[in-house]
């Protein structure tokens, strides 16, 4: 129970020699101290004024009154798991990563499913991203797959998140509306950034109102790197398949539960794991070779892009069986800190701008949200790789080096020094101007969104038509309607008529409304078991 157990150092040690074990339950100060009345503060008299000396006073209402601590600025409200990942076969030949070698081994694992927009408080049952996140705990140090429920992003450079979530989230003057893309400031981004357009188009499905966390697929989005012992990079995006199936509420559903039951999605999970229905995830690979890098009609490179299945297909390679309630939200599925560059060796990044913006972010905030360097000693965050080096102080330090040195190389202590088979970089070879321009192959922002619209049924597109009206029939301002039509009409001339008509806008040029499915564009495969059943 490695998460649970508080850091164990030579000073827990030494107490633990002089620890005088309670003998009953009764309560005590946070220093240890037995409490006579927690009911009644210390007073002058029995109607007299409260006495500033009552330290258990004090001490409670301060502990009470620093409980809060900031929310995550994105994924505020979420439901935690622990788990259990076992590896199908080794994966030598691509990874030397430990635990994608080694079948014999239990690793554990902390899920948090989450949803973005909305604050802690909010419905689970809304129409959004829903985060994926999974923490490995291996033997050589945690690796995070900081994942969603969709395949792709709304943005290519991460530059723009601070624009777009400022977009998506309650406009600044009301706070209203609490996690609804139903408002004009998210359009406004929408029709003014069309590379959102793919993944909006995920968004306006019934796949962005999953039935259950334990039915919900996840994608690790951005085109990672396995790097084998010889120095070899293959490019990989991770992919999570539920053994359940893939399903979704419908909208009339939605608008019940989240009356009846808000947290409607945290509860089935916690039940399911209560009752031992353990939810199980298929860990699936899709692998391109470094030789074709340039093979596709998109950029690897750009996270508003699948890989099509028929051109990639899936590999499972392993699985992972959610197995264990947390004991305590707060200690657990609140402070758990996940981040992209939580890699250890044999998987590494590639230069997608969005992924290289998030290796920044994450630890960034969580500086600001966990309050300070020392987060990564809490409980949940802590390898079970032992942790060694010269960092020092901070607050909430809680391991004692007994060391006289911190810093290194080290004549006197030894010190730490670095370790030959540490994790090492992937040499790519890097070469080019300092410039501000994406590349050409990031300008395609349609194709894959009418790839989505092509592959979807006649009932998941009229799903999809009736998410369009309601959202955008909440927008006020006409110009961003329009705007928004006019894509949808290069997404498909169907989509763009049929939201146009319920909207009671011309439909945008070139467009008619047929009532019957249109034929496939002039594109090649099918986004990922795009189906929602
Ligand atoms: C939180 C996924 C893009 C910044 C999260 C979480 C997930 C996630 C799953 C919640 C983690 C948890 O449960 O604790 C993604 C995915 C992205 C993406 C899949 C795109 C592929 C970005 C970008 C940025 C960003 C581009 C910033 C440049 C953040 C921040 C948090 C967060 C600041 C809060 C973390 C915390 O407080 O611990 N993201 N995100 N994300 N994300 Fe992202």
């Amino acid at each position: 129970d490695f998460a649970m157990e508080p850091g164990r150092d030579e000073k827990d040690r030494r107490l633990d020699e002089h620890r005088v074990p309670l003998d009953d339950l009764n309560m005590t100060t946070d220093q240890g101290a037995r409490v006579d009345d927690t009911d009644n503060a210390l007073r002058a008299g029995t109607r007299g004024p409260t006495l500033m000396e009552d330290f258990h006073f004090r001490e409670k209402i301060t502990r009470f009154d620093h409980e809060r601590i900031p929310e995550r600025v994105v994924h505020a409200r979420g439901a935690g798991a622990y788990g259990i990942f076992e590896l199908y076969e080794p994966l030598g030949d691509l990874t030397t990563a430990a635990f994608l070698n080694d079948t014999s081994a239990r690793t554990p694992t902390f899920v948090r499913f989450s949803t973005v927009a909305g604050s802690r408080g909010s419905a689970d049952t809304v129409r959004d991203v829903r985060g994926f996140a999974t923490k490995f705990y291996t033997t050589q140090g945690n690796f995070d797959i900081v994942g969603n429920n969709f395949p792709v992003f709304f943005i290519q450079d991460g530059i723009k998140f601070p624009d777009f979530v400022h977009a998506v989230k309650p406009e600044p003057h009301n706070e209203i509306p609490q996690a609804q893309s139903a408002h004009d400031t998210f359009w406004d981004f929408v029709h003014l950034q069309p590379e959102s357009l793919h993944m909006v188009m995920w968004l306006m499905s019934d796949r962005a109102i999953p039935r259950s966390y334990r039915m919900m697929q996840g994608f690790g989005v951005h085109t990672f790197r396995l790097v084998n012992a010889s120095g070899q990079g293959t490019f990989v995006k991770w992919h999570w398949r539920p053994v359940l199936g893939t399903y979704s509420l419908v909208w009339d559903e939605v608008l019940r539960i989240q009356g009846n039951d808000p947290d409607y999605n945290r509860r089935d999970l916690w039940e399911a794991i209560e009752r031992g229905a353990y939810p199980e995830y298929e860990l699936c690979v899709q692998l391109v070779p470094e030789s074709r890098e340039h093979d596709f009609d998109f950029d690897l490179l750009d996270a508003t892009k699948i890989i099509p299945e028929e051109e990639v297909p899936l590999r499972p390679i392993g699985k992972m069986t959610l197995n264990r309630n947390p004991q305590n939200f707060f200690a657990e599925t609140e402070q758990v800190a996940f981040h992209t560059a939580n890699v250890v060796p044999g998987i590494d990044f590639t230069n997608d701008p969005l992924l290289q913006a998030r290796n920044f972010s994450y630890l960034d905030t969580q500086l600001l949200r966990l309050a300070g360097p020392n987060f990564p000693q809490i409980p949940i965050n802590r390898p079970i790789a032992e942790v060694r080096n010269d960092q020092r102080d901070g607050f909430h330090q809680h391991l004692i080096h007994g060391s006289r040195t911190s810093y290194a190389p080290n004549s006197i202590s030894g010190g730490c020094p670095a370790a030959v088979d540490g994790y090492r970089h992937y040499q790519e070879k890097v070469d080019g101007s300092k410039i501000r321009k994406r590349s050409p192959s990031f300008e395609d922002h349609y194709s894959q969104a009418t790839l989505f619209w092509n592959s979807m049924a006649d009932w998941e597109r009229r799903h999809i038509v009736a998410a369009y009206l309601f959202e955008l029939g909440h927008v006020e301002r006409k110009h961003i309607k329009e705007a928004v039509v006019d894509h949808l009409g290069k997404i498909h001339p169907d989509l763009g008529a049929q939201v146009a008509q319920g909207l009671g806008l011309p439909a945008p040029a070139g467009t008619q409304v047929h009532t019957k499915s249109s034929p496939a564009l002039s594109m090649t495969g099918q986004p990922h078991s795009a189906a929602t059943r």
